[in-house]
């Protein structure tokens, strides 16, 4: 595996890599839902390439970009046992030289939900995520279903700007007790990490009142609040019931629908989501029971 910083270095690299190449883009401080896309790509493609950069252009000012959490030791580490051949860690005066003024923005599919919430951001994310395409030139590229807006977004970016590459949407990697694994977990106190399984709780219980026969929209979405309310360190940012390629709100669900939310535990915000696609949920799956990080780095019995 090679770790490189520079564009010309990644270029050089991947030039005289075995093709397909499958590009996994993380913000760093890996867990088993970054390394789950890697071991995907590693299965359906010649070539891995990974980028591990905490992009400052999809942060607001009032966001976590200097306290996001770093480790590029382990994370190569990690990457190195899951497979992948080229690193790119690049500075960001590296993607963003001076001078920089050229940005992507994906219109409707990027204005509600989280793009509501955070402006900019998914400028930010469709900005970046055009570089790394141009990069590191990947025939495929996999993302997380977790992220399920920003999935909906790329995918629209690809096709609107002719990429030309698949878009992979892997299955949300959870923890033992539901929650969805992310980097961000780690800035839960022990009390508000309990509290933040009411994201999982609430939409399977609106996937339960669906099963049951609810098909109105509205009224699966006060299932969730009404969950989610019922925690007292959560608050609710927003919950969806939407249109899974448009984001679009639906009034019924008799078709493919996904059921979104964004909630804060304390100050810590988590995203969730189920997926409805023709009939099938894809609700992610949970990991096995030693988790990730003690068994590939030997830390002791899980527990
Ligand atoms: N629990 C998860 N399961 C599957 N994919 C995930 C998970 N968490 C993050 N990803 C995916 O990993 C990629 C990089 O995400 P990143 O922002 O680095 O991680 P995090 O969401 O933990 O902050 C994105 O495509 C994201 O959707
Ligand atoms: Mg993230």
């Amino acid at each position: 595996m090679k770790l490189v910083h520079t564009l010309t270095d990644l270029r050089s690299t991947t030039s005289a890599l075995p093709r397909p190449l499958g590009l996994v883009p993380t913000m760093g401080f890996l867990h088993e839902g970054h390394i789950t896309l890697v071991r995907r790509a590693r299965a359906e493609c010649a070539s891995v390439g990974v980028s591990i950069f905490v992009n400052p252009a999809q942060f607001g000012p009032n966001e976590d970009l200097s306290r996001y959490p770093r480790d590029l030791d382990r994370d190569l580490g990690l990457l190195e046992l899951a497979g992948a051949d080229v690193v790119w860690a690049p500075e960001p005066a590296e993607v963003y030289p001076p001078g920089y003024q050229t940005y992507v923005t994906v219109e409707e599919v990027a204005l509600p939900l989280e793009g509501a919430v955070r402006p900019g951001h998914f400028r930010g994310v469709a900005t970046v995520v055009a570089k790394l395409f141009n990069a590191f030139t990947p025939q495929r590229a996999y993302f997380g279903q977790k992220d399920a807006q920003q999935a909906a977004v790329i995918r629209r970016m690809a096709l609107d700007l002719n990429f030309p590459l698949e878009i992979v949407v892997c299955p949300t990697v959870r923890e033992r007790d539901g929650l969805a694994m992310s980097s961000r977990n780690t800035y839960l106190a022990p009390e508000e990490r309990r509290a933040a399984i009411v994201l999982y709780r609430s939409l399977s219980a609106a996937q339960a009142a669906f099963r049951a026969g609810e098909r109105g929209a509205e009224e699966l979405r006060s299932a969730m609040r009404n969950y989610l309310a019922a925690e007292p360190r959560a608050q609710t940012e927003y919950v969806s019931v939407a249109d899974p390629d448009t984001l679009a709100e639906l009034e019924r669900v008799d078709r493919d629908a996904l059921f979104s939310m964004a909630v804060r535990i304390g100050q810590t915000r988590l995203i969730d989501n189920f997926v409805l696609r023709d009939g099938v949920w894809e609700t992610g799956s949970l990991i096995p029971s030693i988790p990730f990080s003690q068994r590939t780095l030997g830390e002791g019995e899980g527990g």
